[in-house]
């Protein structure tokens, strides 16, 4: 037994890995990203030690977007987290709706080069409703939105089933990029990712009232300078991004049964993932939807934790779907 390993959840994001422990919760929390030597061509840091002009985000939507350094990511996060070297643990990880069987095998391919002695693929949608805490199981209709760093992706559910899935490429990073091509627009400079998730994050926090002072470059001089933005700008630049998750969901809901919408008018939806704090997002859905949206307790953590819930309890999903469905 002791050579088995124990069961352990990836939530592998965009943003940030986050590995779950069986019986422990979760215990490693790091940006998914690779630094290379530029010289060498050698790794030289991963996730919280990946710093500098040569990092790289080797996933994207939940899928190694660059399956070598994904893969060399993971088995490093993997390494820090088993007691055992030896150890071959049993993966849980988020299978995102919808895709194809190479993405699929793609995921398996990052497993069995940790190697992991099996794979278990959950529904990306079913691990984040776990996570937030929604009655899965239940054949009343709950929504979910996810809103990561590359994407948002949209899931109604029922009976442990999503019946209507919908990805959008307006997640975090998106925001981003509209706040640095508002700078470039109003002051000819650039903004780099880490000063506009400043700027974002600002806007959506306790002292929103105030501007924020972002360090901007002029690209003709090379210069840095401090460059004051107000808060407004900040959310008019966010606006198309939120304005696009607005519209995928309305759409969602539309492409569903009558009595699932009824059902979700009274439920309403969760916002899980690191978007799910962007200012002004759950307002717009409210307005829209006309139902109640609420943010998941622990939004960041949401995929990880309904991941870990089936790490837990490997039958849970099963049993979830009433027997109907075999734990792929
Ligand atoms: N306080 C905040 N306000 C607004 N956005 C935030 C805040 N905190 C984090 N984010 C955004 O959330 C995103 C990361 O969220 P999360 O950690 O859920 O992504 P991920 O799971 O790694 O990515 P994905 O699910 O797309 O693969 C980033 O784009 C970040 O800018
Ligand atoms: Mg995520």
């Amino acid at each position: 037994m002791s050579l088995l390993g124990r069961d352990l959840a990836v939530d592998l994001g965009g943003a940030r890995t986050r590995i779950y422990v069986r019986g422990k919760g979760i215990v490693l929390d790091e940006p998914s990203a690779v630094t290379i030597d530029a010289r060498t061509g050698k790794i030289i840091g991963y996730g919280a030690d990946a710093t500098g002009d040569e990092t790289c985000w080797p996933v994207s939507g939940g899928l190694p977007a660059d399956g070598d350094l994904a893969r060399r990511m993971v088995r490093h996060f993997l390494s820090k987290v088993q007691r055992r070297p030896l150890a071959r643990p049993r993966l849980v990880m988020a299978l995102p709706d919808g895709a194809t069987p190479i993405e699929r095998a793609a995921l398996r391919d990052v497993a069995y080069e940790a190697e992991a002695r099996q794979i278990v693929l959950i529904p990306h949608s079913l691990a984040a409703a776990l996570g937030a805490g929604l009655p899965v199981g239940d054949y009343v209709g709950g929504m979910v939105i996810d809103v990561g760093r590359d994407s948002a992706r949209i899931a109604v559910l029922s009976g442990g089933e999503a019946v209507a899935t919908t990805a959008v490429p307006s997640g975090g990073r998106a925001v981003n990029r509209a706040i640095a091509r508002l700078v470039e627009h109003e002051h000819g400079h650039t903004l780099d990712e880490h000063e506009a998730e400043t700027a974002k994050r600002h806007a959506g926090g306790n002292s929103s009232q105030e501007d924020v002072t972002v360090r901007t470059r002029n690209p003709e001089t090379g210069h840095e300078h401090a460059v004051r933005l107000p808060t407004e700008r900040i959310r008019e630049a966010a606006a198309p991004a939120i304005e696009s998750i607005v519209w995928a969901a309305m759409e969602t809901v539309e492409r569903c049964p009558a009595e699932l919408t009824a059902d979700l008018g009274e439920r309403g939806t969760v916002l899980v993932g690191g978007g799910a704090l962007l200012a002004g997002l759950a307002p717009r859905l409210r307005e829209s939807l006309g139902m109640p949206v609420r943010q998941a307790e622990r939004p960041l953590e949401c995929v990880a934790l309904g991941l870990g819930a089936c790490a837990n309890d490997l039958g849970l999903l099963a049993r979830l779907r009433g027997g109907r469905t075999r734990l792929r």
